[in-house]
């Protein structure tokens, strides 16, 4: 997500701490900063925008030094502003910090530290860091982090200054990313090792909970109580483009591969067990107004318009509130009703999507209340609609979207339990659904290590001209993504449809040569599912089925089989997926595409 560079070294800091930015910039941001320390003085500048924001600002006011921490924003808590721009400072401006993450315990530590007279000058989560350091310090930065980092509950990948003891920078690490390297150049500390190859290729991985204290020529690096801790440095043999892609062949292979990590940022902090309920913080000012709420309409488009069709299950069965799902591009032409009791729920990873847009346009304009589920933060529909809850899933550059999708359905989920306590759901139905959401991270690397199963079916499958994939209810929707992720990749003509509607017509096109993918969890409609899986198999089509883990039987029907672990039936889609995600990625690498830029398409969809 966001970027993070430090140097410490007899270099002048400012170009080192621009260049490792740049290098970070691939990864997507709304706003920067640098902090240099130059003897007495403290050079400090950020801007919103794109880094040649910051770049101008600087030239107009140019400076060096020797120590110094940088960073790219991607918005989590408080708007892109400049305030909320790191580094943050603590009130003397003697302690800076960069950090990516997220406080989770962030507004009872500010609570805290207000009343001992601490002013915050932002929104975020961050700037509580640099504020307890501050409480803690007595010259000593690393003593002062570490008393810090216990009280912290959340994930960081951080670097600190301090110009009071300034021969050092202290970094640390927990669920976020941070490498460090000390060369003949001097001490770097970046989020990103892609931000250092161009200095040295030797680095130090830092594992959760360690600290390290970097300084020109030498690091050390401890245990949150200061035991020393032994260090391997590695070797990179990778190049500029196979870091940022983390030693992926494709950003799209890391963000199918990242799932079980960027689910669990969506959910994090918004599920509450013991109450079943889900915390949305962007709803609150909303939440009134919500409980009379008689009707939904999500508006999307493509991935999104899919992740909105599984919503509209969740939403009716779960939260009893009649739902129906548009393509933003259709929503204006109908001449759409828009009346006080309906919610508009505007679905986008980008936020800038024109049709989605010029949907909101309309909505608002009739005087409609409008929410967002959008990934990136301060777009254009995140910032237009009345309230909404962001994905949090991180960046997303494939272009075919993977982890935005899974994300959108975690936070539908999270809607539907919102929605659903406020009126119908009880107390046992909410902690059954928030349990098995939060159980979501752990079973996606199961699925994740079948993948070279996955790859030998791409292999088996990639010559066919057509596929068929089906599924119902909840699983209905991700058939059509499915298919969608397929022939965006492959180029392999696919479509998406209800197994009950095969009958209907597209039956007549199976033959041996026409597979068919079927989603066939262990669910409600599971039963129906095989009946159509039998009519298939007795045209000859040849079957391929996204089963639940223990179904032996589906063997005796099914080509091959994909198993995912056991799930509530509402949640299966972000299970179901994931699998044909990977089929779509392997037979598209294996046609020789560019799967993270497939012809003719475009990540971010801003003419109607
Ligand atoms: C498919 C895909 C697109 C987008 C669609 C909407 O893999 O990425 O179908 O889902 O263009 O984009 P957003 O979600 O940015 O509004």
């Amino acid at each position: 997500m966001c970027g993070i560079i430090g140097y410490i070294g007899k270099e002048n800091a400012t170009p080192l701490l621009f260049e490792g930015l740049r290098r970070e910039s691939y990864r997507g941001y709304d706003s920067s900063g640098i902090v240099v320390f130059e003897e007495q003085a403290t050079h400090y500048v950020r801007a919103v925008g794109k880094l040649e924001k910051l770049e101008e600002k600087f030239a107009n006011n140019p400076f060096s030094g020797n120590i110094g921490v940088g960073h790219s924003r991607w918005a989590t808590h408080g708007n892109v502003t400049e305030a909320n721009a790191h580094p943050h400072a603590d009130c003397k401006q003697n302690i800076f910090v960069v950090h990516n993450g997220i406080i989770e315990n962030y507004a009872a530590l500010k609570e805290k530290l207000e009343k001992k007279g601490h002013r915050f000058t932002s929104q975020t989560d961050t700037e509580v860091l640099p504020h307890l350091i501050e409480h803690f310090f007595k010259g000593n930065l690393e003593e002062a982090v570490q008393k810090t980092l216990q009280l912290v509950k959340g994930t960081y990948g951080l670097a600190v200054i301090a110009k009071e003891d300034p021969e050092k920078i202290v970094a640390a690490r927990l669920s976020s990313p941070l490498v460090i390297s000390v060369n003949s150049g001097g001490g770097f500390v970046a989020s990103d090792p892609a931000a250092l190859l161009s200095h040295s290729n030797k680095m130090i991985f830092l594992d959760d909970k360690e600290i390290a204290v970097v300084q020109s020529d030498n690091f050390r690096v401890t245990d949150m109580y200061n035991k020393p801790k032994e260090k391997e440095i590695v070797e990179l043999e990778w190049t500029l483009e196979e870091a940022q892609k983390g030693g992926y062949p494709y950003f799209m292979l890391k963000e199918i591969i990242e799932q079980s990590e960027s689910v669990k940022n969506s959910m994090r902090g918004r599920i509450l067990t013991e109450e079943g309920r889900a915390k949305l913080g962007g709803l609150q000012q909303v939440e009134k107004q919500l409980r009379d709420i008689k009707r939904l309409n999500i508006i999307a488009c493509g991935t999104s318009y899919h992740a909105g069709l599984v919503g509209e299950y969740m939403l009716e069965e779960y939260a009893g509130i009649p739902t129906d799902v548009d393509f933003a591009s259709e929503f204006r032409y109908r001449k759409p009703i828009i009346d006080k009791e309906t919610a508009f729920v505007f679905i986008s990873q980008s936020g800038e999507t024109a049709d989605t847009l010029a949907a909101l346009k309309e909505v608002k304009e009739k005087g409609g209340l409008t929410l967002g589920i959008v990934n990136v933060v301060g777009s254009s529909i995140a910032r237009e609609t009345d309230a909404g809850a962001y994905n949090h899933a991180g960046p997303e550059i494939g272009v075919a979207s993977t982890k935005a999708f899974t994300s959108q359905l975690t936070v539908l989920s999270l809607l539907c339990l919102f929605l659903g306590r406020q009126r119908q759901m009880s107390l046992v139905m909410g902690q059954r659904i928030a349990k098995e959401l939060a159980r979501i991270p752990e079973l996606i690397p199961q699925i994740l290590s079948g993948a070279d199963n996955i790859e030998k079916l791409a292999q088996k499958y990639r010559d066919a001209r057509n596929f068929l994939y089906v599924g119902r209810k909840y699983n209905y929707p991700v058939a059509l993504e499915g298919a969608l992720k397929l022939k965006e990749i492959s180029y392999i003509h696919a479509e998406g449809y209800g197994a009950g509607e095969m009958k209907h017509g597209p039956i007549a096109l199976i033959d041996e040569n026409f597979p068919t993918i079927a989603l066939c969890p262990s669910d409600s409609v599971y039963e129906k599912m095989v009946s159509n899986i039998q009519e298939i198999k007795a045209r000859n089509g040849k079957v391929i089925a996204i089963a639940t883990e223990g179904n032996e039987d589906i063997r005796k029907i099914a080509d091959d089989v994909i198993y995912i672990p056991k799930i509530f039936e509402m949640l299966t889609p972000i299970l179901t997926t994931i699998p044909l995600q990977l089929f779509a990625y392997y037979i598209g690498v294996l046609k020789g595409n560019d799967v993270d830029k497939p012809r003719n398409l475009a990540k971010s969809v801003t003419v109607e």
